[in-house]
């Protein structure tokens, strides 16, 4: 499914280029362009905070 219809981004490509991003030009850069009208942002930002949670339930506890 197309997310960033801008740049033809598809959710798949956007989701692994949100793994270990920062930001969302952070994922942009990895996609090899930039954002252009921006309405996908927000869906950009919510791949970004769900990579996180992903990789933080990955880490192992300290007391483990
Ligand atoms: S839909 Fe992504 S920048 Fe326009």
């Amino acid at each position: 499914m197309y997310i960033c219809i801008c740049n033809a981004l598809k959710d798949k490509e956007l989701a692994a280029a949100s793994g270990g991003a920062r930001t969302v030009a952070d994922v942009f850069r990895r996609c090899g362009c930039r954002p252009q009208c921006g309405k996908c942002l927000p869906d950009v930002a919510q791949m970004i905070e769900d990579a996180r949670a992903l990789e933080n339930d990955r880490l192992p506890l300290a007391a483990e």
